[in-house]
């Protein structure tokens, strides 16, 4: 009993001398139960219960009430009305059925409790007060028990719908729907993923949308970053140590995947972690164990384990540097995600999200992109991918008024390596440091000029137009400098 607030009670019961025995037994609890309407018919019962939305806790309900709303069809009728009524069933003693169908049917119809009632002969009780007493409270203490599940479950619904909200893959070009998509279908399932791609193209972003997709989304997501930790304190980071295990553990730590049990653990840069810690991270898998310092024995916990790496996890395995063994355990589903220079028009996209998302942040309005601002920014190449697009875009919005210009663009502090980066204009690297002749060094330049603009291009008539050419001359220039 844990509040003390008044139940609120109705009683469905066509029998008045019934209705005096049950008044009759709570009687000694009359300040706490408190039976509100008395109803003679499943109908009225019903009507009531409709009408007055919340006002009973508990509804006491004779088995053989005339009338042909009754039974188990009224109790399932009350629990669709409001499924967090509880019932309880008193009966006559003369039931045709074993008791243990009986009473199984009732519960299946939704009702908490039954009892049967006293014989006729007592006509104090109708049934043995304490337990019939105690079946009101505790039916109460299950109706506040479901709400406040239900209101938990739904913030935690809430808390997962604005994540998934904060967390929005941005993106429709063709790489990325086909991500998502592969988002959609895994999350569901438990399979280790292993996440690939450069610096900044939303590894993390993606982890987090499998993890708020997947059955495990109201856990924990506990992402680690396995190359910032110092190597020799990897294991006790990932699987915790028990006190006084070593000189200077003074209390028990847990480990993170003790932390992530139930959820989903994200080992970003998997590839740093050394080989000792890839053992352990191993035995997890195969396992369900984690072996933590100091303890003798093992302990289970069950994690999804989602990893990235912006390295060629394969070439290391070849390198011994990654376990083979680990590395096809990870890597039970392969996710890449492309650079953005390959994303076409999701430029442009992620250019307006972070544009409303900066400017709202600043309280200011969202300002307008030129269009050859636009141009600059959809044919750069984007080395840092959407972590560089997304800091370019803040800076904008820090430095500009309505309007984002070219120049603006173009300032160095803005785009730092703008398309002449010290790579393309080195002429020492063009020429392996020989001096040649105009023609010769023209045509390096081509080559390199237009190898470029086809990779931010997402066709060669689109490179064409880039480039002020016709498609047919650039089709001819081109073959000409032998790319094709
Ligand atoms: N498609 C996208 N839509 C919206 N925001 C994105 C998208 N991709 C990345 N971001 C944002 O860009 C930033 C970098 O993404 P994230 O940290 O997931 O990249 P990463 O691949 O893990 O990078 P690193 O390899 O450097 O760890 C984050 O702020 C992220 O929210
Ligand atoms: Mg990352």
């Amino acid at each position: 009993m844990s509040t003390n607030n008044v139940i609120t009670i109705l009683l469905v019961e066509d029998e008045d001398f019934d209705v005096r025995r049950v008044k009759n037994t709570i009687r000694l609890f009359a300040e706490r139960l408190q039976i509100a309407d008395v109803v003679s018919n499943g109908r009225a019962a019903l009507d009531l219960i409709q009408k007055k939305a919340d006002k009973y806790d508990v509804v006491i309900l004779d088995y053989q009430i005339s009338g042909g709303l009754r039974g188990e069809e009224l109790i399932r009728k009350i629990k669709e009305v409001d499924p967090f009524i509880q019932i309880i069933v008193i009966t006559k003693m003369t039931i045709n059925v074993s008791d243990y169908e009986f009473a199984s049917n009732l519960l299946k119809s939704g009702a908490f409790w039954y009892c049967t009632k006293y014989p006729g002969n007592i006509e104090e009780y109708i049934y043995q007060p304490t337990d019939f007493i105690l079946s009101i409270f505790n039916a109460y203490e299950k109706k506040t028990l479901e709400k406040h599940k239900l209101k938990a479950d739904r913030r935690l619904m809430q808390n997962v719908e604005n994540l998934l909200e904060a967390k929005k893959l941005i993106g429709e070009s063709k790489p990325m729907v086909q991500l998502r998509e592969a988002i959609e279908k895994y999350a569901k399932s438990d399979v280790n993923i292993l996440i690939s791609g450069a610096s900044g193209t939303g590894k993390e972003l993606v982890a987090w949308n499998i993890h708020l997709k997947s059955r495990r989304r109201y856990e924990k997501f506990v992402p680690i970053n396995c190359g910032s930790i110092p190597h020799e304190l990897i294991e006790s980071e990932l699987f915790g140590y028990e006190k006084g295990s070593f000189t200077g553990a003074n209390a028990m730590k847990q480990g993170l995947f003790e932390v992530a049990n139930n959820g989903t653990i994200f080992l970003d840069e998997v590839a740093e972690l050394s080989l000792p810690a890839q053992v352990k991270v191993l035995r997890v898998i195969q396992d369900g164990e984690i072996e933590k310092i100091g303890r003798t024995g093992s302990m289970s916990v069950n994690v999804r384990i989602i990893a990235a790496t912006n390295k060629n996890l394969a070439t290391e395995v070849n390198e011994g540097r990654f376990r083979e063994d680990l590395y096809y355990r990870l890597n039970v589903v392969p996710l890449d995600v492309v650079p953005l220079r390959q994303r076409g028009d999701d430029i442009l996209l992620l250019i307006e999200y972070f544009l409303e998302f900066f400017s709202s942040d600043l309280g200011v309005a969202k300002p307008i992109v030129d269009p050859r601002a636009h141009e600059i920014l959809l044919n750069y190449k984007w080395p840092g991918n959407v972590r560089e697009l997304r800091n370019v875009v803040q800076r904008l919005v820090l430095n500009c008024t309505e309007k984002i210009t070219a120049k603006d663009v173009s300032n160095p502090m803005i785009l730092h390596n703008h398309i002449l980066t010290k790579d393309d204009s080195n002429f020492d690297d063009m020429s392996s440091g020989q001096v040649l002749p105009l023609r010769e060094m023209e045509r390096i330049f081509r080559l390199r000029y237009f190898k470029y603009v086809r990779s931010i291009s997402s066709s060669d008539s689109n490179a064409a137009e880039k480039l002020g050419l016709a498609p047919s001359n650039f089709y001819r220039m081109c073959k000409e400098l032998g790319i094709k």
